[in-house]
C-alpha cells in the first residue's frame, strides 16, 4: 500500500493529527491537498505542544518530505512564521524536504479583509468562518484572477497580479461593504519579500509525488477540516470553500486515480462543530458541557485555530454512514472514547424521522433524529491498550459504530497521548 488518504468524517477537529503522526513515523511523503490556515493540527515535539496550520504535521519526522499541494490556499506570511517556529523546535525545514505546489493559490490581507467584511454583513446568517481569508481566496481562484505560487517566481508578474487583485478588493471593500481600503504599497513590499524567501520551495509537486508513488514510496495525503465541511457534499452553505473529501486528494495533489489508495476516516465517537449550520444531534444541556470540558485540558472541545467553544452532540450515525460510503472509507480511526466514560446512557442517531434511509441529506435543516440508546460505562479508559480490556459496554458501542458505518474500526483512541491508542 503506497497512498494513505486520511480524512475527517465530521465537521473537522476529529483528531486527525494523531493518526497522521502515527502513520508519518514510517512515511516518505506527507502532503496537504486542500484548505489553508483555517486548519489546525496540534502536535507534540518533545515536551512542547505546537499548532500547525499549513505545514503537514508529518514533517517533524526526519525522513519525511513535506508537500503543500495545488488544491491549497496559502498565506505566505503564516507559512514563513510556521516554518520558523518548526525550525525553532529543531526540525530541519529546507527546500530539499519541503515543496509548495506552483499551482497553489496565494492568500493576501485583501482576502482576510473581505472574509471579515462579508461575515459582518451577513449578521445572523454568518458562516462563522475562521477569518483566514479562505473563502475569498477560493472565489478569486474560480474567477481566474488570483495570484498563484508560480507567479512568485517572476517578481514583475507577481507585482502586477497582486496590485490588480488588491485594487479590485479595495473597490469591493469600499463600494459594497463601506470599509476602508487597504494600503496597497506595504502589502506589495511584504509580498515581494515573501516571494524572495519562498522561491526555492516552489515546484511542480505532482511530478515529485508521481515519481514517489511509482517507486512504491509511502505517501500520506493529510486531509484538513472534515467531509461535512466539503464545498459540494457538506452542509452548504455552512461549509469551507474547498473540497475536503477523499477523492480530492488526487485532484489536490494532481496525481491521477490510484487503485491502491487506502482511505482512513477519522471520526470522534460523538459529534462536534465550530461555526454555524445544521447540527441535527446537537445537545445544549449538561451532557454537552461534560463532553466539551472546561478548556483546561489540551483535548477539551475548543477550536485549535480560533479558540471558540465547539458545539457538541450525539454521534450522527446517518451522516457517518453517508460519509463512509461517499468517501469509500476503508478503515475507521475513532477518537475520544475515554471522554464518554461516566455517562449513564449514550445515544447514536440512526435515522431522521419520516425521511427515507439514504436520502437524509435532502432534509438536514428540519431533521428530527431518531436515536438508538446504549448503556454507558464508568472508569478511566486512558490506561487501556487492549481491546479486550475495555468495558463491555464500550466495545458494544464501538461495534455499533462499525455496523452503522459499514467500516471496521482499526484504531480507537482513549486519550491524547501517542500511546493511548487501541489497535484492532
Ligand atoms: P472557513 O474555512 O474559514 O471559510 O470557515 C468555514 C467553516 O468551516 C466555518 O464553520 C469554520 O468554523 C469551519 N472550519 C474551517 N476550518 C476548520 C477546521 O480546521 N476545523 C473545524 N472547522 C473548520
Amino acid at each position: 500500500m503506497t497512498l494513505d488518504i486520511l480524512i475527517g468524517m465530521q465537521w473537522g477537529d476529529e483528531g486527525k493529527g494523531r493518526f497522521v503522526d502515527m502513520l508519518s513515523g514510517e512515511a516518505d511523503y506527507v502532503a496537504r491537498f486542500a484548505g489553508g490556515d483555517n486548519a489546525g493540527h496540534t502536535i507534540r515535539i518533545g515536551e512542547r505542544v505546537y499548532k500547525l496550520h499549513l505545514i503537514p504535521s508529518g514533517i517533524i519526522y526526519p525522513q519525511t518530505f513535506g508537500v503543500l499541494g495545488g488544491g491549497m490556499v496559502i498565506n505566505p506570511c503564516v507559512l514563513l512564521e510556521e516554518m520558523q517556529m518548526v525550525r525553532g523546535a529543531g526540525v530541519r525545514i529546507e527546500p530539499d524536504r519541503l515543496k509548495i505546489s506552483h499551482v497553489a493559490q496565494v492568500i493576501t490581507p485583501g482576502h482576510r479583509a473581505l472574509d471579515a467584511a462579508r461575515e459582518a454583513s451577513l449578521g445572523a446568517r454568518k458562516i462563522g468562518t475562521t477569518g483566514r481569508g479562505i473563502g475569498p481566496a477560493y472565489e478569486h481562484k474560480a474567477r481566474r484572477s488570483n495570484l498563484r505560487f508560480v507567479d512568485l517566481l517572476d517578481a514583475r508578474r507577481m507585482e502586477e497580479i497582486l496590485r490588480r487583485n488588491l485594487e479590485s478588493i479595495n473597490a469591493e471593500l469600499n463600494g459594497v461593504f463601506q470599509q476602508p481600503a487597504l494600503d496597497v504599497e506595504p502589502i506589495v513590499r511584504d509580498y515581494l519579500g515573501y516571494a524572495e524567501q519562498l522561491r526555492p520551495y516552489i515546484a511542480d509537486v505532482s511530478e515529485i509525488l508521481i515519481d514517489a508513488l511509482d517507486a512504491d514510496r509511502h505517501v500520506i495525503a493529510e486531509g484538513a477540516q472534515g467531509a461535512l465541511l466539503d464545498i459540494d457534499y457538506g452542509t452548504y452553505p455552512y461549509v469551507t470553500s474547498s473540497s475536503t473529501v477523499a477523492a480530492n486528494a488526487l485532484v489536490g495533489l494532481g496525481i491521477g486515480l490510484r487503485r491502491e489508495a487506502r482511505v482512513i476516516g477519522v471520526a470522534k465517537v460523538f459529534q462536534t462543530r465550530v461555526g454555524e449550520g445544521p447540527f441535527p444531534t446537537e445537545l445544549r444541556d449538561e451532557i454537552a458541557a461534560y463532553l466539551r470540558g472546561d478548556g483546561s485540558k489540551q483535548w477539551d472541545e475548543f477550536g485549535t485555530t480560533t479558540g471558540r467553544p465547539r458545539r457538541i452532540g450525539w454521534l450522527d450515525g446517518v451522516m457517518l454512514r453517508h460519509v463512509a460510503r461517499t468517501n469509500h472509507v476503508d478503515e475507521l480511526a475513532l477518537t475520544k472514547l475515554d471522554v464518554l466514560s461516566g455517562l449513564e446512557e449514550i445515544k447514536v442517531c440512526v435515522g431522521y424521522a419520516g425521511v427515507q434511509a439514504g436520502q437524509e441529506f435532502l432534509a438536514l435543516e428540519s431533521a428530527q433524529p431518531v436515536y438508538r440508546s446504549f448503556p454507558g460505562w464508568t472508569g478511566d479508559l486512558q490506561g487501556i491498550t487492549r481491546w479486550e480490556d475495555l468495558p463491555a459496554e464500550a466495545r458494544v458501542y464501538v461495534e455499533f459504530i462499525e455496523e452503522i458505518s459499514g467500516v471496521p474500526a482499526r484504531w480507537v483512541s482513549v486519550g491524547p497521548e501517542r500511546n493511548q491508542l487501541i489497535r484492532r
